[in-house]
């Protein structure tokens, strides 16, 4: 079964199984890492379901849209390897992600 590997604040790693087409969000929530708030569902509007993403998978990852872009901006933990979680399908192609939960902003 393909996987992602998440990392949560406390720096376990959780083996979680991808779900064709769900986001990488939903598929953190739906493991039960509540620190990923996700607060406005995955509509991209709130920046928490920050994650840093293994710059391995840079190019196999969708690309950013301005609004994305924007809402990380207000992120102090933003670097080169921030998504927002929502924004990031998840498919087959994506087996072997790794990404870590942001810090709380
Ligand atoms: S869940 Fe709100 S921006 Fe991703």
């Amino acid at each position: 079964m393909a996987e992602v590997t998440v990392t949560s604040r406390d720096g376990v790693e959780h083996a979680l199984a991808i779900t064709e087409g769900m986001s990488l969000m939903e598929t953190i929530r739906d493991a039960g890492l509540d620190e990923l708030l996700a607060l406005c569902g995955g509509c991209c509007s709130c920046a928490t379901c920050h994650v840093h993403v293994d710059p391995a998978f840079a190019a196999k990852l969708p690309p950013m849209s301005e609004d994305e872009d924007d809402l990380l901006e207000s992120s102090e933990h933003r670097d080169d390897t921030s998504r927002l979680s929502c924004q990031i399908a998840l498919s087959d192609n994506l087996a072997g992600l790794r990404a870590r939960i942001a810090e709380e902003d």
